[in-house]
């Protein structure tokens, strides 16, 4: 029967795992992917670019911000991993840190994050200004950007620390280093920035939007299709499935990739092999793990 199979909805990497029994491509189902698409191409794109400028007095800094659920956090990570890429393809090139912005930011949180992204201490912040250590430091590894995830929690600080974190951005920013930030948060995280007006000079903002109909969005769910080891073409992109997807998730990632996933699963453990709408109605609810699995090699 697998000779017969067709199997060309699935990404040429991705068809082996069609013929896995059913408990390993649940499995596969599962785990996280990545899936690119236009819109987030362009911003890796300029991630790069910025990336590839030379150091400038005010350094270009760039913001992406979407809803709860959108992606931020999966692109972040995708940059994280395209920088390292490419030092790995570079070694001389320049470098640089990421963390995530913690839920209650002080000054000496900024320190232990920064610290701890370089595996050295960077010292004291005092008055906004940028300590030595990590200034010498910035300077030896050749250190470009600084990848900031969560940075809506700068708005949980008490006025006064938000006011100083904010300084620190601008130092951070400033010469003699000069760095691109390069800053991840919802919505309320521009406000944040915007409320710095010299900030928000040097910050070009990017939206993540909720998905709608379009064709941008179809080719992010043939892109997601390409990834699930199902052995029928389910054609997402189609339009009745198009419409119920955006009306039951309200066009946010995060509940779109689950409408799929467990979707999926429930194509799995129907034997249709293929998500269809009752498999997407289906998949409000968790698919169960059913005890045939256990009895798989
Ligand atoms: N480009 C993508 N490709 C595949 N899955 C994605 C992508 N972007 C987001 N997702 C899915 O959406 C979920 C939520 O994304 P996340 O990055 O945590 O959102 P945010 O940080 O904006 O709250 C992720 O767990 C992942 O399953
Ligand atoms: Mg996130």
């Amino acid at each position: 029967m697998k000779a017969e199979l067709n199997l060309e909805h699935l990404l040429p990497a991705r068809r082996q795992l069609a013929l896995l029994g059913d408990r390993e491509r649940i499995s596969k189902i599962y785990e996280d992917c990545w899936v690119n698409y236009p819109h987030v191409g362009s911003v890796r794109a300029a991630v790069r670019a910025v990336y590839e400028m030379p150091p400038k007095i005010q350094a270009q800094c760039m913001m992406i911000s979407g809803r709860p659920g959108m992606g931020k956090t999966s692109l972040f990570k995708r940059i994280e991993s395209d920088m390292a890429a490419l030092r790995k393809r570079h070694a001389d090139s320049y470098s640089c840190i990421s963390f995530s912005l913690a839920s209650d930011p002080t000054l000496s949180c900024f320190e232990d994050s920064i610290s701890e992204a370089l595996g050295v201490p960077i010292g004291k912040i005092r008055n906004g200004l940028v300590p030595d250590a990590f200034c010498m430091l910035a300077h030896l590894r050749k250190l470009r950007l600084v990848l900031i995830d969560e940075v809506h929690n700068l708005l949980n600080a008490g006025r006064i620390d938000q006011r100083k974190n904010l300084a620190f951005l601008r130092a951070l920013s400033s010469p003699p280093m000069s760095l691109s930030i390069i800053a991840f948060g919802v919505d309320d995280a521009v406000h944040a920035i915007s409320s710095d007006a010299q900030l928000e000079r040097r910050f070009q903002m990017y939206d993540l939007p909720r998905w709608r109909e379009n064709d941008s969005f179809r080719a992010f769910l043939t892109g997601y299709e390409g990834t699930l080891p199902l052995r029928r073409s389910s054609e997402l992109w189609q339009q009745d499935k198009v419409r119920f997807l955006i009306s039951a998730t309200d066009g946010i990632t995060d509940a779109i990739v689950k409408r799929i996933t467990r979707g999926a699963v429930w194509a799995i453990l129907d034997g249709k092999e293929k998500i269809d709408l009752v498999s997407l109605e289906k998949a409000a609810e968790i698919p169960p793990y059913l005890e045939r699995f256990d009895d798989e090699e």
